[in-house]
């Protein structure tokens, strides 16, 4: 077989066999197919596409191209869930013991956050002593006994991804749905779980800006699972305006301890429940959506959920007395109220606008080896539809240089607009697919 030829089939319109697919990853992923030959056929999948046996197949490929995670010796069903990203995306560190508390088993791979968007490995990190760096027989061993765990992501896992994806992203072949779809799958196939809740995030602060994209994607990923014989479930969720009010680290991880304590802000809240009734019922753990959130919201009231963060803290060598009192986490030295330049409704927030003010702050990483602040960020007062008259609080800046935080309030109150009519609120779940 030559490469050659695989290029030219796509370049072409064909479609692509199996065997041609394993020849390109295998090759790719072992040096002998240069960048070059790589670049040309994402160009070519680019325009031309990929039917659904390809996308599996290529997803497939990726997902053996190293470690495939074998679960098995872990009773009971696995689900992984998986955010496509936003601005105060904390939801893993509720979500995630909320369904543990309800018995499901949770054995998570994560992402530091790189851009506008944060990571959940980065948030964890605000316990002191936490680490998800932590070898797979502990990973294994903390599911067995806490219920879940949460490392980061090896570098055997999906490698031809890994490697895949830095090629595109400097040949300008990111954004096609097939491609992205198996780069996200393939690594929550090598991940091992028997079955995946995907929330794909919609809107300004999301990867997707537009709906019909987040649908798009959303079914691609959808496809790919069930086809690889694992439960599959999306949830479009609203990623227009930071999710709940708490945008930074350490503030993250305290909007999310509230949330476990039952005073958490209604939007993630909500998504928290959504999702978590999707793990439970694709896992088999609740027979519906109804039982699984009464599930949830017993879990919560009963401080279970909140035990089992602390449980799991404890586990991956952190301190588990944050979780109780997280007033202990890390704070900045300034924390500076932002004045409404004007009396009216909130019609919008620029949420990728958000993200970077954070990132100005020193709350996000513009390049990988960026050393983050754990304790700025901001926490909104005012989101989509509520009123504010001219000079009462629309957030705090929580900062720890005068500077960064002159220049972040400046854009903060760029990304806000304002109307004299009223607006609607924003709905936080758009739709499920894959039920
Ligand atoms: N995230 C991924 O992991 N892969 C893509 O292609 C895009 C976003």
């Amino acid at each position: 077989m030559r490469m050659y030829d695989v290029i030219k089939k796509k370049r072409d319109g064909n479609s692509l066999s199996t065997e041609e697919i394993d020849f390109f990853v295998r090759g790719f992923n072992d040096g002998s197919i240069p960048d070059y030959q790589a670049s040309a056929l994402m160009m070519a999948i680019f325009f031309r596409g990929m039917n659904e046996k390809e996308t599996l197949d290529l997803t497939m490929a990726m997902a053996h191209s190293g470690d495939m995670l074998d679960l098995s010796r872990i009773p009971g069903v696995k689900v992984d869930k998986h955010s496509t990203g936003g601005v105060g995306d904390k939801t893993s560190l509720s979500l995630i013991p909320m369904v543990a508390a309800c018995g499901c088993k949770v054995a998570k791979m994560s992402g530091r956050g790189l851009g506008h968007t944060g990571g959940t490995i980065d948030k964890l990190e605000s316990f002191p002593g936490f680490s998800t760096s932590i070898p797979v027989e502990q990973f294994e061993k903390n599911v067995n006994t806490v219920g879940f765990s949460i490392m980061g992501q090896t570098k055997e896992l999906a490698p031809a991804d890994k490697k895949l994806y830095a090629l595109r992203d400097i040949t300008a072949t990111v954004d096609n749905m097939s491609l992205i779809a198996s780069s996200i799958m393939s690594k929550k196939l090598a991940a091992g779980a028997d079955a995946i809740v995907l929330d794909v995030k919609t809107g300004s602060g999301a990867f997707m800006k537009k709906y019909e994209d987040s649908v798009s994607l959303a079914e691609e990923m959808v496809k790919i699972g069930n086809n690889a014989g694992r439960k599959t479930i999306a949830v479009i969720s609203d990623m227009d305006e930071p999710l709940g009010y708490a945008v930074g680290n350490a503030l993250e991880v305290k909007e999310a301890i509230e949330t476990l304590k039952g005073n958490g802000p209604e939007d993630f809240y909500t998504l928290c429940l959504e999702l978590g009734a999707k793990m439970l019922v694709a896992g088999g753990y609740a027979p519906d959506d109804a039982n699984a959130k009464e599930r949830l919201k017993e879990a919560v009231s009963s401080g279970k959920a909140l035990d089992k963060l602390a449980e799991f803290v404890k586990a991956q060598g952190g301190d588990p007395d944050y979780v109780y009192d997280p007033g202990k986490l890390s704070k900045a030295d300034l924390v500076i109220p932002v004045a409404a330049p004007e009396t009216g409704y909130i019609s919008g927030i620029t949420c990728d606008e958000v993200g970077i003010c954070s990132m100005i702050l020193g709350g996000g990483r513009e390049t990988k080896e960026d050393i983050i602040d754990m304790a700025v960020g901001i926490v909104l007062c005012k989101k989509k539809g509520d009123h504010v008259e001219k000079g009462e609080t629309l957030a705090y800046v929580h900062a720890n240089d005068q500077k960064k935080a002159d220049e972040c309030i400046r854009r903060l109150l760029k990304a806000y607009s304002f109307s004299k009519d009223k607006c609607e609120g924003k709905k936080i779940i758009k739709t499920v697919i894959g039920l």
